[in-house]
């Protein structure tokens, strides 16, 4: 059998687009037979939860001090609100016969692979159990009831992916955008938490065995095949002012015994299709028990916002811009700064990342106010400057641009034919003010510990999440970009081999609306 790093860095290869090939994917979709992008399960309770919309008086920039926030006690109405802020509907959309909804949390062709469980133990507002949130719906389904008397008060969301549902459309490249989708809900999470006073603690010992069967995602008879879910993230809310040992509680529902409840539903579409190369690679990276490092230094931002918004209102009104103004004014520096300085590592929206920042960003700069035109890098870690300064073209000159930012310019010129054609063609990067390539730390990463391969693409969807609300913050619009051609990025970077690779793409600028398209609320479907 072959080491599991190598079955990870053969499917990366063989997922990679290129100018000539795409990943092989299906021939042909068939719209009607599309997933069904919610999931329910027949059989269990279901709790119908407050009604949605309801807004904090938390403005986005109080986010940037998070002690300052008024800490929402724990009730049903609470927990509700931060469902809906990090996986509810956002909004629905129309075009012609065709109707569609938008959720908080972004997905790479709005397929969302990602499902939410809530895991509650020693509330008095919920009865101890695992429950399934179906955005839809806005109601939790009580998959099973905690047998054990559990006292201790203890609030878990667990994330997992229905790989399928994104194979469905992107064949063997969609375990990827699975995982970005992963780290744009973690993200998605933090800041709805962030918004009601809370933090995240990502449980990042865990095994995904565990996950699973705390999860009931082990339970292969209450599941479809092919259908099936993978467990990749268990978070504890923490709800109190900064109780960091919390973090280290132990999981008081491991061994705890359970009553189960329900099947899920079919998706109902028929299974043409089926990418082997998926589950090798799940397989090769299922998480084992581990000992991770604890993180909890985190700095403010150092450059306020103008934006009055309140941080809920700007969590529903976050979208993927589909087409940019290519002949905007240029974007102040002073907003393109502070969307850097919010993606570096050491900020509150990173506080939940455990590990050094593997995930380095090179920037196509198109239309920024006091900045010339051309190719800059954002370098995360200081220790990866070196290596990739080593790693990346000669031509570059790395000056640093910013007393207070690592943030190095590398080459003039007009890059935006390049970063359309790079970003499989898509004029989204190249009307914008300016697009990026995220690129990691990825061989050592994979070799040391195969898992991490997924880690990597959780940061770039966590960056990705901090870029598209601070977008809106700044009243621009970002998009994240997951059709990108490999190793033309590789390329033109003068990057050789796989030390580093370009692993997401990420745009912002003025969007253009689609006079086309009707937008209705997300909930008047509720009673
Ligand atoms: C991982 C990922 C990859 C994406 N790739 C692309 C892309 O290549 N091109 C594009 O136009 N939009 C892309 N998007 C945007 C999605 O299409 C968008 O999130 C989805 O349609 C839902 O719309 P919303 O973000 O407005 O809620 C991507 C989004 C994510 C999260």
């Amino acid at each position: 059998m072959k080491p599991h790093h190598e079955t990870v860095l053969n499917y990366h290869q063989r997922t990679k687009h290129s100018l000539d090939r795409y990943a092989k994917g299906p021939e042909a979709i068939d719209w009607d037979d599309q997933p069904d992008p919610f999931r329910r399960f027949s059989g269990c309770d279901s709790i119908t939860l407050p009604k949605p919309g309801r807004d904090l008086d938390v403005l986005f920039i109080d986010l940037d001090n998070p002690q300052n926030i008024p800490v929402q006690p724990l009730t049903i109405d609470s927990v509700g609100l931060l469902l809906e802020l990090a996986f509810g509907l956002s909004a629905w959309k129309q075009y012609g016969p065709n109707r569609w909804s938008l959720r908080c949390n972004p997905s790479s062709g709005n397929l969302h692979p990602t499902e939410a469980y809530l895991i509650s133990t020693g509330s008095d507002f919920i009865t101890s159990g695992v429950y399934h949130y179906v955005s839809h719906d806005h109601r939790l389904e009580q998959r099973c009831q905690f047998s054990d008397k559990i006292t201790e008060t203890d609030l878990l969301i667990g994330l997992s992916s229905i790989h399928w549902r994104e194979a469905w459309k992107y064949g063997e490249r969609a375990y990827r955008y699975c995982q970005h989708d992963i780290g744009h809900a973690l993200g998605a999470l933090r800041y709805a938490a962030a918004t009601l006073g809370w933090s995240i603690a990502l449980l990042a010992d865990i095994a995904d065995a565990d996950i699973a069967a705390l999860l009931g995602l082990d339970r292969h008879h209450d599941f479809i095949k092919h259908e099936q879910e993978s467990p990749d993230v268990l978070c504890r809310i923490l709800t109190t002012a900064h109780p960091l040992h919390l973090t280290d509680q132990k999981l008081s529902t491991r061994s705890s015994a359970a009553n189960w409840f329900g099947k899920a539903d079919s998706l109902r579409a028929y299974h043409l299709y089926s990418w082997p190369v998926i589950d090798d690679v799940s397989e090769a990276t299922r998480k084992p028990n581990t000992l991770e490092p604890h993180k909890s230094v985190t700095r403010l931002m150092p450059l306020t916002s103008t934006c009055q918004h309140r941080a809920s209102a700007l969590i529903r009104q976050r979208r993927s811009a589909q087409q940019f103004d290519g002949k905007m004014s240029p974007l102040p520096i002073a907003d393109f700064y502070r969307l850097l300085s919010a993606v570096l590592a050491d900020t509150a929206a990173f506080d939940l990342w455990h590990w050094p920042a593997k995930v380095h960003l090179f920037i196509f700069v198109h239309r920024v106010a006091d900045l010339t035109p051309g190719l800059y890098a954002l370098v995360r870690d200081n220790a990866a400057l070196k290596p990739l300064q080593a790693a990346t073209s000669d031509l570059f000159a790395w000056q640093q641009q910013s007393e207070t930012l690592p943030f190095y310019h590398l080459y003039s010129g007009d890059m935006k034919q390049l970063a359309k054609t790079l970003s499989c063609h898509q004029p989204i990067a190249s009307d914008s003010a300016f697009s990026l390539a995220m690129v990691a730390e990825f061989r050592t990463t994979v070799e040391s510990a195969p898992w991490r391969y997924r880690h990597l693409f959780w940061e770039c969807g966590l960056i990705g999440q901090v870029l598209y609300l601070e977008a809106e913050a700044a009243g621009i619009r970002g998009t994240g970009i997951g059709c990108y051609f490999d190793d033309s990025v590789h390329e033109i970077l003068g990057i050789k081999d796989d030390t580093f690779q370009s692993l997401y793409h990420f745009t912002i600028g003025k969007a253009q609306g689609d006079n086309r398209l009707q937008t209705f609320p997300a909930y008047t479907h509720l009673p």
